[in-house]
């Protein structure tokens, strides 16, 4: 990943872009940066707030693999991420299901996969990752404060985000080969030990309604597994609220 590495200083999404250049015929690992988004994308149609400072990027993968396994790669760039920012002391990040990085319960970034392809074959699989790096919460306006956190703000100073996208690389090609040469289970083994919500209450809120439950697992499909007090729900999409222990 990251071989024909394309920075932009603005942008509206990183994803738009990585999914313009593989309409175009970009190569696999094609990765478009920028320095800040004014229409960054987050998951179930949000906004997310990427300024100067942060690390926002994209990278054009096309796995030869039907578009059903599609939301796996979520898993295989949360791996990714944890074990790249648990190179910087103290940044020791869980995951919250299926796609945020989580610190003490604050988010510090989270993952953005689309994909286009026919009904056997993936075209291109666009992954978008976005850290809070070197920001300050008063860089996020203050609804979103009480919420957030920065690899600054953990840490107490500035890392540098060439080096922190070169490591993000270098373990999203592990993990993305680990997944195209051995399959999904190893990939969603490595999720597991990273899972922030396993056994904590949960408000889930999903295209079907509000759920509330336990997290008992991740199916072998990555689904999250909850117990309600109506028996163990499988949760395919949706949002997660921690409500305690
Ligand atoms: C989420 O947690 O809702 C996902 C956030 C993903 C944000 C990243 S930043 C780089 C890429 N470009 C976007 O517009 N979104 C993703």
């Amino acid at each position: 990943c990251g071989r024909n590495y394309l920075y932009h200083p603005t942008l509206s999404s990183t994803n738009d872009q990585a999914k313009e250049s593989a309409r175009r015929g970009a190569p696999e690992g094609t990765t478009i940066v920028a320095e800040e988004q004014s229409g960054g994308r987050g998951r179930l149609g949000r906004s997310w707030h990427s300024p100067r400072g942060g690390l926002w990027f994209s990278v054009v993968l096309r796995p030869p693999l039907p578009p059903a396994r599609a939301p796996e790669a979520v898993f295989v760039a949360a791996v990714a991420g944890v074990e790249a920012l648990a190179a910087y002391p103290g940044v020791q990040v869980g995951l919250k299901w299926p796609n945020d990085f989580v610190w003490r319960g604050r988010k510090l970034g989270g993952i953005l996969t689309e994909v286009t392809g026919e009904l056997d074959q993936i075209n291109h699989l666009v992954v978008g990752i976005g850290l809070n790096v070197n920001l300050d919460l008063q860089d996020f306006p203050p609804e979103l404060r009480t919420g957030v956190t920065s690899v600054r703000e953990i840490t107490g100073g500035d890392v540098s985000r060439s080096e922190l996208l070169r490591q993000l690389l270098a373990a999203l090609e592990h993990w993305y080969l680990v997944w195209l040469k051995q399959g999904f289970t190893p990939v969603l083994a490595a999720w597991k030990r990273h899972n922030a919500c396993l056994d904590r209450l949960l408000r889930v809120l999903t295209p079907e309604g509000e759920l509330v439950g336990r997290a008992v697992d991740v199916d072998a499909d990555g689904a999250l597994l909850l117990a309600t007090a109506g028996g163990v729900r499988r949760v395919v999409t949706g949002e997660l609220q921690v409500e305690g222990d």
